[in-house]
């Protein structure tokens, strides 16, 4: 699983899952691209420089898709290839019944959770066919594979963003480019962070395993399916939740 020689671009890495990734990434060798819209990714892609790492932090938003382009085309520029893709940046929803929907919320939610990870795909695939050779590992969730009350556009977009990994990978699979995903349980970033004590502790009792994840354990779990050890995985949403999904 080590990555040397390897230049992979993680969106959302300026906190939790995406920064975990990054930080895994880097240690094993990769040179790390960190697309994000959050400043405190200048402090990640600085933090893994003093350490001696190669990584390089683009501000870039994933609904954008001229900034978007931007970031593989500056990766490959940079440290010249674009290996990896780790579709990960993402946003939470406003909890509520489908009768009393906020419609702007919902196309914010599906643009960042979804388009953002197409959008990603699509210029990162750009330097990967060229090359003949790349993975993609985009985040999904176990909103994606199982409903909850209350929950619309976050479990819309991560169902779309499993299935759109199976056709991806389809696609691509002759080519040389292995696309998967991970499927979250919940885990303790930023994202919940802010939740209440209460909503948090029966968040970590829903699964089997009895906490909440620790982001380091998704990443884990995204630098397998991105490495040479997962030659034979395509199109696999891999669940990473503590056994939410198994009971
Ligand atoms: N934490 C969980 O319990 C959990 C569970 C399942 C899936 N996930 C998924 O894991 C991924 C990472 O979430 P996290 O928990 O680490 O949250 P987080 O809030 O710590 O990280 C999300 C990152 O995405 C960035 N981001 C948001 N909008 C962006 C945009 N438009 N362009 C670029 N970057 C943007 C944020 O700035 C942030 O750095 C998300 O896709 C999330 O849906 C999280």
């Amino acid at each position: 699983m080590q990555f040397d020689q390897r230049v992979a671009v993680v969106t959302g890495a300026a906190s939790g899952i995406g920064e975990a990734t990054a930080r895994l990434l880097a240690s094993r060798g990769a040179a790390v691209v960190i697309g994000d819209v959050a400043e405190g990714a200048h402090d990640v892609a600085r933090g893994l420089r003093d350490e001696g790492h190669r990584a390089l932090f683009v501000p870039t938003d994933v609904t954008d898709e001229d900034s978007v382009a931007a970031l593989m085309d500056r990766a490959a520029a940079e440290f010249g290839s674009l290996d990896v893709l780790v579709a990960n940046a993402g946003i939470a929803e406003p909890k509520a019944p489908l009768h009393e929907l906020d419609v702007a919320a919902w196309r914010r939610v599906i643009e960042i959770d979804l388009t953002g990870v197409a959008l990603c795909g699509k210029h990162a695939l750009r330097h990967m066919v060229a090359a003949g050779r790349g993975a993609v590992v985009n985040v999904s969730s176990i909103l994606g594979t199982v409903g909850q009350p209350n929950s619309t556009s976050y479990s819309a977009a991560k169902a779309a963003v499993a299935n759109l990994t199976r056709s991806t990978a389809a696609t691509y699979a002759p080519r040389g480019i292995r696309v998967n995903a991970v499927a979250p349980g919940y885990a303790d970033t930023p994202l919940v962070a802010g939740l209440p004590e209460a909503v948090r502790a029966s968040m970590a009792e829903r699964q089997p395993i009895g906490r909440l994840a620790r982001p380091e354990e998704i990443a884990e779990a995204i630098a397998f399916l991105a490495s040479d050890a997962a030659s034979f995985v395509v199109g696999a949403v891999l669940a990473v939740d503590g056994g939410y999904t198994a009971v």
